[in-house]
């Protein structure tokens, strides 16, 4: 796309503010407009600005929502973004829209649906869980809550309800699609064989990151490079033990057909104390205790420590109050599957598949808090048993279909996990394509994930370059962007060339700071102006030569 060159906007959004280097151009272009400053700056076109949303942007309202709503490329879904301000950004669009704007993390798969099904799904009342978006959390609950109270109550359309969409203690989640084959989803999960696992840090490291294998044989299972893997995970035992005891309640309680201590294993999430729990406290309690309670399902924060109270923690800060085990049950939220990158590829062996886990554990007042997907997979789950899985399709992840395409591959830390998979792939299909990686994690001594498999891949000419950047190893932090930095010319070079760049990991933090890496790169490489090189970088987007795998 040639865009002319211009004078560079002055900045009408204040730089501590939360928005990327697109939105906060997009802003600044739109609040120009609205303002009109027009004599001293110049906001985008509305070629440019839809150029920077690929889904679609209709300006020419003054912002209002078009007659089709096509404004799903708009800024709210940076994961990055707080849930306020994302809300403040999607003011004034439809209904499901807002829904959408809710949702903690543009399409992760994680709710079985993609954000925009989701948002649908609840707007047409096919769909009663508001608590599916395991990144939104509670605060994605608790908007979906006010914003589903708008929907009235109208009554819902016939479709989809299913019997036991509400009880958690039913292991296997209401579908909110119709199933197909086992393992082709959330809701038609298969059996498959846990292998084994192995550390990929070296002892000393400050990580704990396994490397995972799964026997697929006989699940009926297929999957492309690209793909991720959702794992039904257990609690912990001990912590489910350990919630029975503060309930003074006996593991062999009924809950339906099934004993509490069951139902709290694998039916209940025993993580972030739900709103639902403390609402259950604040009507089985009194006084000052009442009042806290009710705060806390209000999402107030009365004692400062909110942010502690997973329901063990929960039912420890009312002792003495018995809550009935079943209405205990029914205030916890489903324990929810997980999503894996699927770091090996069908094309070596269709019924191996690898993935890459870093385990969540972290200490809250002495206690050891456990992550449950990657504590299960990393500790829990044994040589030989089998677990609950299925594989969610990837939203736009994928190797370029003309295998001759260079892609250029930025994963630190697990993000290494789908471009293993990719870099076989390419190996077992001769793919002609130069291939670069771009791996970082804390320390080269320690952290060097499938060291060895790279270098094989180097040696034998398929990993065409590696760059490393090691975070903790100097003074200061030198991250994967520092080193894109470093060889941005060749990256250029390679852009020109019509790679495919791919970024894995954490979407907090690496992946805005990778984009605005590649935008300085195409500006001082590629001779173009901070406008120009943000529009060129959404056009990689748009024609799918950017594509992202965030978590
Ligand atoms: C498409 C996709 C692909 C993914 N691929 C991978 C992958 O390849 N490898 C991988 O390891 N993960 C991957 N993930 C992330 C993975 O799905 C899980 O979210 C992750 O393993 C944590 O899940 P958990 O059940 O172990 O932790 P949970 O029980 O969900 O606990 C995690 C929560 O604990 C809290 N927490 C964590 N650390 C702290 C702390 N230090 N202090 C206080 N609170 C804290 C946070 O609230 C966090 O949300 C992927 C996610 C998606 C959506
Ligand atoms: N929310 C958080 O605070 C937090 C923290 C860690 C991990 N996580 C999550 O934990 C999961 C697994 O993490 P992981 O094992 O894959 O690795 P990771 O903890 O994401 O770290 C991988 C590497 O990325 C570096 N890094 C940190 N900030 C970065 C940035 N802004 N740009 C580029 N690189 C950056 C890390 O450096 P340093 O760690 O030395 O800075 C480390 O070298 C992911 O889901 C991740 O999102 C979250």
């Amino acid at each position: 796309m040639s865009v002319p060159p211009r004078a560079p906007l002055p900045s009408l959004i204040p730089e501590s503010a939360p928005f990327s280097v697109e939105q906060r151009t997009w802003l600044n272009g739109l609040f120009a407009g609205l303002l009109s400053l027009e004599q001293s700056v110049t906001p985008l076109s509305l070629e440019q600005a839809a150029a920077l949303f690929p889904g679609g942007l209709d300006l020419a309202g003054g912002g209002a929502p078009t007659a089709q709503e096509e404004d799903d490329g708009a800024p709210w879904h940076d994961p990055a973004m707080a849930l306020d301000d994302r809300m403040k950004l999607a003011e004034g669009r439809p209904l499901r829209r807002r829904m959408m704007a809710a949702m903690g993390q543009q399409d992760c798969g994680q709710c079985g649906y993609t954000c925009q099904d989701y948002s649908d799904a609840i707007f047409s009342k096919k769909e009663e869980r508001l608590n599916l978006c395991v990144p939104g959390g509670k605060e994605t609950t608790r908007t979906l809550k006010v914003l589903h109270q708008e929907l009235g109550s109208a009554p819902a359309p016939a479709a989809a309800k299913t019997p036991d969409s509400k009880s958690p203690a039913s292991a296997s989640a209401a579908p909110a699609a119709v199933p197909g084959a086992a393992g082709c989803s959330r809701e038609a999960p298969a059996e498959a064989w846990f292998l084994f696992r192995t550390r990929l840090n070296k002892a000393g490291s400050e990580k704990e990151t396994w490397h995972i294998e799964i026997d697929l044989a006989g699940t009926g299972i297929d999957y492309t490079v690209g793909d991720a893997f959702g794992i039904f995970p257990t609690n912990d035992p001990a912590l489910a033990d350990a919630v029975l005891a503060a309930l003074h309640a006996p593991a062999d309680f009924p809950i339906g057909e099934r004993a509490l201590r069951d139902v709290l294993i694998d039916g209940v999430s025993l993580g972030e104390a739900p709103d639902m729990l403390f609402q259950l406290y604040s009507y089985i309690t009194g006084g000052e205790r009442r009042q806290k309670a009710k705060a806390l399902a209000a999402g107030e924060d009365p004692d400062g420590d909110v942010a502690t109270l997973d329901v063990l923690a929960a039912i420890e800060k009312f002792p003495g109050v018995r809550p009935d085990p079943e209405a205990f049950i029914e205030a916890l939220d489903p324990l929810q599957p997980r999503l894996y990158s699927i770091a090996s590829s069908p094309k070596v062996n269709k019924n191996r598949m690898a993935l890459c886990v870093d385990t969540v554990r972290y200490p809250i007042n002495g206690r050891a808090r456990l992550g449950v997907a990657s504590t299960f997979l990393g500790e829990r789950v044994r040589e030989g048993d089998t677990i609950k899985v299925y594989v969610q399709k990837a939203v736009h992840f994928g190797l370029p279909a003309d295998a001759s395409k260079p892609v250029i591959m930025i994963g630190p830390g697990t993000g290494v996990a789908p471009f293993r998979a990719f870099l076989y792939e390419r190996m077992a299909t001769k793919a002609p394509g130069r291939n670069w990686l771009f791996f970082g994690h804390q320390r080269h001594d320690y952290d060097f994930f499938y060291e060895d498999e790279l270098a094989g891949m180097k040696a034998a000419g398929m990993l065409t370059r590696l760059s490393l950047a090691w975070s903790r190893d100097g003074e200061q932090k030198f991250y994967v962007q520092h080193r894109m930095r470093e060889v941005g010319r060749d990256l250029w070079a390679w852009l020109a060339d019509g790679a495919h760049v791919y970024v894995c990991g954490d979407a907090k933090r690496m992946a805005r700071d990778v984009e605005g890496a590649l935008v300085e790169i195409v500006a001082q490489h590629g001779a173009r102006s901070t406008d120009e090189a943000i529009a060129f970088v959404a056009n990689l987007k748009k024609t799918g030569r950017y594509q992202q795998d965030v978590y």
